[in-house]
């Protein structure tokens, strides 16, 4: 049985050193923090990922070796503003190929459906709310055509290491031989740039994670006085992982009720909230690897920043 909320908080904040499942930063206000996240200068990830879906997608299709008719797998579909590039650059030169955008938010699948059938009238999908690897399994029965399955975004950085190997190791057992993966993966490059990404002089990012014990207060019944934490955030060049952290700015006790405990904060007590893991070229080879996938080819834009990297299952 997966924990619930109320679990991985009372899990999390007993823990020594404490931290937070980053999963959860996800509700609505957290959800629309992240679209202002996107928008500022410094989080280049989304415009670098968006270049490459503008700029690269015919040569992507080509490397599928793909001819007849096949799927486009989406876990996690978002907004779907990248992912509508590659599908209008596929319609543009006639690939066939339905659309099937996976999520478990059935508001956020209507408005993704919506949006593709305003923008990319011609488009075949088949929307899917529930567990990716159900669904993944469901579409692989109903018909025997390949699958180009896309992870896109840098959702894969929260993942430590092994637990990424597991997620992709999951996923290939999912899929059939001969069938494709993409995965977006932010590279390590200039350490300055990537600290400025997740360090914010507008206090954006201090937001997202603030916003993470209001929901603990909202949704738990906690008493968070967000004013007594502040957010620290920092990338570590040598091995890729940018770590934020909300940190306890004196003494105190909070109550969660539906935790039915109280939690202690030292001065200066940190709880780690998320892992932005930062990936090199050969790392996502051998991510690839270790997870039973060959590796076919890296789509980078056309900074350098980022990595939509391309995998076949043997
Ligand atoms: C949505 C997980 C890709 O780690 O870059 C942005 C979330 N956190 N700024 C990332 C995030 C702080 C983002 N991902």
């Amino acid at each position: 049985m997966e924990k619930t909320f109320a679990e991985e908080v009372a899990e999390g904040l007993s823990a020594s050193p404490k931290f937070l499942s980053s999963k959860y930063h996800y509700d609505d206000e957290g959800s629309r923090i992240f679209q202002e996240i996107m928008a500022m200068p410094e989080y280049y990830l989304t415009d670098c990922e968006m270049d490459i879906m503008k700029n690269r997608a015919i040569e992507i299709y080509e490397a599928t070796r793909f001819k007849g008719h096949f799927n486009i797998i989406e876990l996690g579909a978002g907004d779907g503003l990248k992912t509508k590039e590659l599908l209008r650059n596929l319609l543009a030169v006639g690939a066939d190929f339905t659309f099937v955008p996976i999520d478990i938010s059935e508001e956020a699948i209507n408005l993704l459906v919506k949006s593709m059938q305003a923008s990319l009238p011609e488009l075949k999908m088949n929307p899917q709310v529930g567990d990716y690897f159900e669904v993944m399994d469901k579409v692989e029965s109903e018909d025997d055509c390949p699958n180009l399955v896309l992870f896109l975004g840098s959702n894969i950085g929260n993942f430590r290491p092994e637990w990424a190997i597991d997620i992709l190791q999951h996923m290939n057992e999912h899929m059939r031989s001969g069938d494709k993966l993409i995965v977006g993966f932010d590279l390590m490059k200039d350490p300055n740039l990537i600290r400025a990404a997740y360090d914010d002089s507008h206090g954006i990012t201090a937001r997202f994670n603030l916003n993470l014990l209001n929901r603990i207060n909202r949704e738990l019944g906690g008493n968070f006085n967000v004013n007594k934490f502040g957010f620290y955030s920092f990338y570590n060049p040598v091995n890729g992982d940018v770590r934020s952290f909300l940190f306890s700015k004196e003494q105190q006790e909070v109550e969660i009720t539906a935790t039915e405990k109280s939690f202690k904060f030292e001065k200066d007590e940190m709880i780690w909230t998320e892992l932005s893991k930062k990936y090199s070229p050969s790392g996502i080879e051998k991510l690839g690897a270790d997870a039973g996938f060959e590796f076919n080819q890296h789509f980078v834009d056309s900074k350098g920043y980022f990595s939509d990297s391309l995998y076949s299952k043997p």
